[in-house]
């Protein structure tokens, strides 16, 4: 076995700068799937047939299929239906912000219905309408009890970019396996990879603990 890590050292900015195309492709996803998630929830809850089938279908349909299957049909078939261009950036940031929103329509649907039925009723006699109810009494509580599972998917996101490195998104696992490329090494910047990952994983863990602390504070 030959490591040499210090062969990488040269490319050490090149393969950093993926944290942020990283970072923004996933932090734009999860807000899209957060507010597409969270509409899909309230359809879920909602009385109206047609709108609770349609959520119900499509987090069956992003639900049941593969993330890398969804991904090429956004970046390769788009084209072909549509005849528009659509960068992989897009495409990257368009498909994990629906899948998302897949997973998060459900978290935040078991939220709501964890918020202790008291709450409604309280709302319901002393005559606050139902959107006022579900904005500003019953999202705020369910999104609390709620915040570890989205963490959760907050992290599932960040490792589940690797996979656009395969449409050729610069993000950091790109960026390792160019370095691969070049140099005929493949230990080391992947091994490199990893830490980064793993370091990313490990801030947002510590960043979700902090932010629930200090919601729990109004307990
Ligand atoms: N590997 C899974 C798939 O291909 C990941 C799904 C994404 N998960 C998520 N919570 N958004 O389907």
């Amino acid at each position: 076995m030959n490591l040499d890590f210090s062969q990488i050292v040269p490319s050490i900015p090149f393969i950093l700068k993926g944290i942020w195309v990283t970072l923004q492709i996933v932090s734009v996803s999860l807000i899209f799937g957060f507010i597409l998630g969270t509409i899909l929830s309230l359809f879920k809850i909602g009385k109206i047939t047609i709108l609770r089938w349609f959520a119900d279908a499509y987090t069956s349909v992003f639900r049941g299929t593969p993330l890398i299957l969804q991904l090429f049909l956004i970046y390769f078939a788009t084209p072909q239906i549509t005849g528009l261009d659509i960068t992989a950036y897009t495409a990257a940031v368009l498909t994990f912000g629906l899948n998302s929103a897949a997973y998060v329509s459900e978290i935040i649907r078991a939220g709501i219905l964890a918020v202790d039925k008291g709450q409604k009723e309280a709302a319901e006699a002393l005559g606050v309408p139902y959107r006022p109810m579900l904005l500003n009494i019953i999202l705020p509580q369910a999104i609390k009890n709620i915040l570890p599972a989205l963490m959760n998917e907050f992290i599932t996101l960040t490792k589940e970019s690797a996979i656009i490195s395969t449409i050729g998104v610069l993000d950091i696992m790109r960026r390792a396996q160019i370095v691969t490329a070049e140099r005929y090494i493949a230990f080391e910047p992947l091994m490199f990879a990893a830490l980064i990952y793993y370091i990313l994983v490990m801030t947002l863990t510590l960043l979700g603990r902090l932010l629930e602390r200090r919601l729990r504070r109004s307990d």
